[in-house]
């Protein structure tokens, strides 16, 4: 796997490389990740991934500086993976100077998960396009875990007409079902144990909804109370439309039921379709 962290040098080794599909990430990477690598693969000829912890989208009072990094490890495991190229620049790098051009996603950006990071879809869809125009794949993988970061980039690049297909990743489980994140390494054993709570009740709501139940308030009240009385502090638990993650309306099938809640200091997030 060659690894660059100049912008220039990364041009010249993409050039002429193929289709090339690029898996962005901040490192830390897990079985989730090298999933997203596999149908990378999948989908074309060179496989790029990059590495960095994007300040941009981090609030003053998020894990910036306790975000782990773990370059050796996910080298190793990226070079297993049979990625091509890795991008892995530093701050320097890829912000030289203040990133004061910035993308601003729509109203969404604001909800769920934006209600409670304010600015955090605006760092994200900064670096992406940046990202994007670096490398300039032909394809790209974001994983579904973080619903909405899918569905602001995914938007974002139709409405700005950038020429790449968005593929959205299945999430990574461990067995008990807790998505993989590399926040889960916060979690103290007590906890751990706890945690896949999230995921069964989503799975319930998923059940209640194919069982032709809409009222989905009551099913985010009772999901709310459930949470609360094992001790989590829930940012929010919604039910929404796949599309563009509004309130559903009457009819709409495409659903995804989406959470962001707290055990401990650890926030976990985790959505399923229905
Ligand atoms: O999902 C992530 O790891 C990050 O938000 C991303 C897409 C790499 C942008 O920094």
């Amino acid at each position: 796997m060659q690894i660059h962290s100049a912008i220039p040098d990364l041009r010249a080794a993409l050039k002429n490389k193929g289709r090339v599909v690029f898996v962005p990430t901040m490192g830390n990477l897990h079985a989730g990740h090298i999933s997203l690598m596999q149908q990378a693969r999948a989908h074309g000829e060179t496989v790029v991934s990059s590495i960095f912890v994007n300040r941009l989208q981090f609030g003053p009072n998020e894990d910036f500086d306790k975000y782990p990094r773990t370059f050796e490890a996910d080298c190793a495991k990226l070079t297993a993976a049979g990625v091509d190229v890795l991008f892995a620049p530093t701050e320097v790098d890829l912000y030289p100077e203040p990133q004061q051009y910035q993308v601003e996603p729509p109203e969404i950006q604001h909800q769920l998960d934006g209600e409670f990071r304010p600015g955090h879809f605006r760092g994200v869809a900064t670096v992406v396009l940046k990202l994007f125009n670096i490398v300039q794949p032909q394809a790209a993988v974001f994983g579904k875990k973080d619903y909405q970061q899918l569905m602001v980039l995914r938007n974002m690049t139709r409405q700005l007409a950038l020429p790449i297909e968005i593929i959205g990743g299945e999430t990574v489980r461990a067995d008990d079902g807790l998505a993989l994140s590399s926040r889960n390494g916060y979690l103290s054993p007590t906890e751990r144990t706890e945690a896949p709570r999230l995921y069964r009740l989503l799975s319930r709501i998923r059940q209640e909804i194919r069982d032709g139940n809409r009222n989905f308030s009551e099913l985010e009240r009772q999901a709310l109370v459930e949470l609360s009385d094992h001790g989590w502090r829930t940012d929010y638990i919604a039910v929404r439309q796949q599309s563009d993650l509004q309130l559903p309306q009457p009819g709409v099938q495409a659903l995804v039921a989406l959470a962001a809640s707290r055990l401990g200091a650890t926030r976990l997030i985790d959505n399923i379709e229905v």
